[in-house]
């Protein structure tokens, strides 16, 4: 028989309860982020930290600790604080503080890495009349179901934010039947959350996502396993995730929106490099260099900055 829940519990469950995703798997078994590309985020985020006065780094959702090591070789005086849900990796620097929970409050940068995607939705869709429902599913079978008209946070949310979703109702263009939404609402307030525990510094939360006039059609949800990108399934053995409304994000916290190519860094090391090592290793850094800038990849990243008592730098 049909257990349906919604796509918000579904998702939860999968990642974050019993053998949920993020309890027995670590992140960069199944799929690539940009601090396991290579330095460059790291380096943004040491620039960034210093530029503001900073000497402490907060990673929220370390995973498996590759941003807070790397940032350790390049600035050995940073304090480094991760917090992640799993167990503190073999072979971190001792010098980083491992926790499962976000401090109560915070001074320095404090950035979440991809970790806003992983933070589940419910899932909106326009049925037959082009009304709002929240999205139920079986997540033993994955099968789908449309439920009732969402609650009124959502429909608020949904008005303001992604307004073809939010039906005809209140003079906004109805969008087309079957068109999907996932609600951020939860994205907001978890950054919200993290954001409030900040005394003084900067929230960098980057992540992959859309803006008002950007969103997708059908939605994002999807799954990824074993760096391909896989269907949806609620078993965990998948990593579920959509993109981020970076915009709705920011305005809940009084943030600015920035893409990653324009964050980072133009120039890289300089050098010179004679022999055929030095030229296959500069070769490397320059490949390593394009893929966390690519337009239409990695170099699509929003960074949203939320400054607490200092002045949030610019596009470098
Ligand atoms: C998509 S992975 C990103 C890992 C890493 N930041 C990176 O970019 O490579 C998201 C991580 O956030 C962690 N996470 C999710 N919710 C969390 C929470 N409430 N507190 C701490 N960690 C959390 C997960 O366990 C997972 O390791």
């Amino acid at each position: 028989m049909q257990q349906l829940s919604s796509v918000e519990k579904a998702w939860t469950d999968a990642l974050f309860t019993g053998a949920g995703f993020y309890r027995e798997q670590w992140p960069a078994q199944h799929f690539t982020t940009a601090p396991l590309v290579g330095p460059d985020v790291a380096l943004a985020v040491a620039a960034l930290a210093r530029g503001c006065g900073l000497d402490t780094v907060i990673d929220v959702g370390a995973g498996g600790g590759e941003l807070v090591g790397v940032l350790h070789r390049l600035d050995p005086a940073l304090r480094l604080v991760a917090v992640e849900l799993r167990g503190r990796p073999a072979g971190l620097p001792r010098q980083v503080s491992w926790r499962r929970r976000l401090p109560d409050r915070m001074e320095g940068l404090v950035i979440g890495h991809e970790f806003l995607d992983t933070v589940p939705c419910p899932v909106v869709e326009l049925d037959p009349d082009a009304v709002p429902r929240e999205v139920l599913v079986d997540p033993a079978s994955g099968s789908e179901r449309l439920g009732a008209v969402p609650r009124t946070a959502d429909l608020r949310w949904l008005e303001r934010w992604w307004p073809a979703v939010r039906g005809e109702t209140d003079g906004h263009p109805a969008g087309l039947p079957g068109q999907r939404a996932e609600v951020g609402r939860t994205r907001d307030d978890a950054w919200a959350d993290i954001v409030a525990r900040l005394d003084h510094g900067l929230a960098v939360a980057v992540d992959y996502g859309h803006l008002r006039g950007t969103r997708p059609p059908a939605g994002s949800l999807r799954g990824y396993a074993h760096g391909r990108r896989v269907p949806v399934a609620y078993d965990g053995s998948v990593d579920i995730t959509a993109d981020v409304a970076l915009d709705a994000v920011a305005d809940r916290v009084g943030g600015t929106v920035h893409r990653q190519r324009d964050l980072l860094a133009a120039d890289g090391p300089a050098g010179d490099r004679a022999s055929p090592a030095d030229r296959l290793r500069e070769l490397t850094e320059e490949s390593r260099r394009a893929e966390v800038r690519a337009a239409g990849g990695l170099g699509e990243l929003g960074w949203v900055l939320t400054a607490r008592g200092v002045v949030a730098p610019g596009p470098a």
